[in-house]
């Protein structure tokens, strides 16, 4: 009933882990195989082991979260020692995100991954937040296709890009037109919404510790910006690239919208955090009533199908 082709992949699901929520170590990436995710992604990867920004730098709310967590990980060659671990005791292909910190250290890391034994699919992070000093690539659109002209001259595994959320109709086609002059396999939309701020009204206090308190949203806040960028993605880019749907999935009615606006796959990160690897069973039971209700076998019925009025 939930199976997505995903390139040349059928997944048994289409739900999996946003990049950087239960993904930093080989026992949360384990805890994902182990649930009803179809596939999962480790966090963003730099070169080097990197500690990150310091604490507070995660903090929930009723209607999401927001984190400024400053790419804590364990570094490349951890997360290629578990690839490798993983595809020799699993077929279900993985992805491995690479965040995007200099376009030196992005060709440095994507020509280690494109000579390693790899065979899953690389998200490309041009939207963190939250490391001092540095924009989010992607809303510099001419570096955006100068790094992809870069890469795409020597990676050959399939790579798709996660980006920021846009909120412009102009930038939607302009970043579309770009983006469509490259063999992407799949872009992943949204990130989280950057910048925004969280408040104690009692300590009349920021949350979070990093950048004075200003981090990216996550969770309920931000599903209709994903369902636009989403949506936006669908309807302007070659059909070759499919659509990552993330942002704001709680329920299998909003896992139903992402799907209906076109997505394929579908990454939950503030929930998976709020409630661990159960939200995976949850969610598509809950989406298999809807589903059931509407008399739906399966997703191709209802994918990309939403109704202008
Ligand atoms: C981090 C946050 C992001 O939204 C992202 O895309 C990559 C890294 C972080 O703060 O670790």
């Amino acid at each position: 009933m939930f199976e997505v082709t995903f390139q040349n992949y059928t997944f048994q699901s289409p739900l999996m882990n946003a990049s950087g929520v239960h993904c930093m170590t080989s026992e949360e990436l384990n805890g994902l195989i182990d649930s009803r995710a179809g596939t999962f992604i480790t966090k963003s990867v730099t070169r080097q082991k990197r500690q990150g920004n310091p604490e507070p730098r995660y903090y929930e709310t009723t209607l999401g979260s927001i984190n400024s967590m400053g790419l804590p990980n364990l570094g490349f060659d951890y997360y290629l020692d578990y690839v490798n671990e993983y595809q020799k005791n699993f077929s279900t292909p993985m992805f491995f995100s690479v965040a995007s910190m200099s376009m030196q250290e992005n060709i440095e890391t994507l020509k280690k991954l494109e000579d390693s034994d790899f065979h899953g699919f690389t998200e490309l992070n041009l939207s963190c937040p939250n490391v001092a000093g540095k924009p989010q690539v992607a809303y510099d659109f001419a570096l955006t296709e100068q790094i992809l002209t870069e890469i795409f001259s020597f990676y050959t595994k399939p790579l798709g890009v996660k980006l920021p959320p846009y909120f412009d109709i102009a930038h939607f086609d302009q970043i579309a037109t770009i983006l469509n002059k490259f063999p992407l396999t799949f872009v992943n939309s949204i990130n989280s919404v950057g910048n925004g701020l969280i408040i104690d009204p009692d300590k009349e206090q920021v949350v979070i510790k990093p950048k004075e308190g200003f981090g990216g949203i996550g969770g309920e806040y931000i599903k209709p910006t994903a369902l636009a960028n989403v949506r936006a993605f669908y309807t302007r880019l070659n059909p070759s690239i499919q659509i990552i749907g993330t942002g704001g999935i709680v329920s299998g009615q909003d896992a139903f919208e992402h799907l209906l606006c076109g997505a394929s796959m579908l990454q939950i990160g503030t929930q998976l955090y709020k409630e661990g690897t159960s939200v995976f069973a949850r969610i598509l039971d809950e989406l298999a009533v809807i589903m059931d209700t509407k008399g739906y076998s399966n997703i191709q019925q209802f994918q990309g199908k939403l109704k202008t009025i």
